[in-house]
């Protein structure tokens, strides 16, 4: 294998090549690792400061008509109870956000054909009328009127993850929904002309999946310039294709470990992005693992704020907890904080081009 080269400065970090990149995936040295954290942690301070973001999420619907083989909100789930929420529980759940000291309001749901190009418009209408948050939409692949028109109604901030950059996994993973569609690819660049911040990102530990592709999904991070770069562990969720599946020697592992690595390497390659530490990662590891994240290159908390009888259902993998370690108000989510030697970030969070 290369050589293990420690970077001497955050130059040094963006100029490491593929197999140097793919040495530190593979990195297992304790002591080595920690030079990681550490460039991640002194980066990030560097260009996105000690101040953490909150993006209060709220899971509007778990219908889904799509069948992507890991999720657990795919519709071949026939044993999962499927909601939708009102609009007026939808901007509940804004208000409290908003009074947590939240900077911006994350709609997230499955493929819901309900939630069609009016009902989004106005909901995302009377959320940018009754407060002040940035509005980021989280609703699978769209059609490019009906993205541009959640535009024009006032949405700010759209999240679509790639996924994995392998094409054949991806494929293989992400049976499409009318032939003829956009690409998820195609998708982010439509994002991009139609004036949103676009966020996207990958899952980590994906059956299949090669460091080699880890490496190329942190190229394609940088390609894409993306505001926000949400990744996480592949949590398999056993009413899925997927969930059955017994590792195999030299599969990446999904772990808190691997997960951190690619945060930390996406802090060095791409300084400036918004990096949450995810949800996932706290599945994973609820006593540390959002902590871990904000320490190894994250900036950023997506508290839920989904009513919990609803949250509940909202299952894409098992286990997902409801961030109860995450304090829901904004005197917990200070001290929280402050515990931590961060701060609780003030107004909408938009994505940095300086320091
Ligand atoms: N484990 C971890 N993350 C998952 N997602 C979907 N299914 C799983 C799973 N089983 C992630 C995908 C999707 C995001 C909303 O949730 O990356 O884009």
């Amino acid at each position: 294998m290369t050589e293990q080269v420690v970077p001497v400065d955050e130059r040094g970090w963006q100029e490491l090549d593929d197999a140097q990149l793919e040495r530190w995936l593979r990195e297992t040295d304790p002591r080595l690792l920690q030079k990681l954290w550490e460039a991640a942690d002194r980066t990030r301070r560097a260009y996105v400061g000690d101040e953490v973001h909150c993006r209060g999420l709220v899971e509007l619907s778990s219908h889904c008509r799509r069948g992507c083989l890991y999720c657990g909100l795919a519709v071949s789930n026939r044993g999962l109870e499927r909601y939708r929420m009102s609009d007026e529980d939808v901007l509940a759940c804004a208000e409290r956000m908003r009074r947590a000291g939240c900077g911006s309001i994350v709609l997230q749901g499955g493929e819901d054909p309900c939630l069609d190009t009016d009902r989004v418009s106005t909901l995302v209408r009377r959320i940018k009328t009754t407060t002040e948050l940035a509005v980021t939409l989280s609703l699978g692949e769209r059609e490019p009127e009906e993205l541009w028109s959640w535009r024009q109604a006032g949405a700010d901030r759209y999240l679509l993850r790639f996924e994995t950059s392998e094409a054949d996994l991806y494929a293989m993973l992400h049976p499409p929904f009318a032939p003829g569609a956009l690409s998820r690819l195609a998708l982010l660049e439509v994002l991009r002309r139609t004036g949103y911040e676009v966020g996207s990102g990958v899952m980590v530990g994906l059956p299949g999946q090669s460091y080699r592709s880890l490496v190329r999904d942190l190229r394609l991070f940088r390609e894409l310039d993306l505001d926000m770069i949400g990744l996480g562990p592949f949590i398999p969720h056993p009413a899925t294709p997927l969930g059955g599946l017994i590792p195999r020697a030299g599969d990446v592992p999904g772990d808190a470990t691997m997960t951190c690595k690619l945060y930390a390497l996406a802090r060095l390659l791409c300084p400036f992005s918004n990096l949450p530490s995810t949800t996932a990662l706290g599945t994973l590891d609820p006593a540390e693992g959002r902590e871990l994240g904000l320490r190894r290159g994250a900036n950023v908390l997506m508290p839920n704020f989904t009513p919990p009888a609803f949250r509940e259902r909202y299952r894409i993998y098992p286990g997902k907890t409801d961030g109860s370690t995450i304090p829901l108000t904004r005197e917990g989510l200070e001290t929280w904080l402050g515990e931590r030697g961060r701060k609780l970030g003030t107004g909408p969070g938009s994505r940095r081009r300086r320091g």
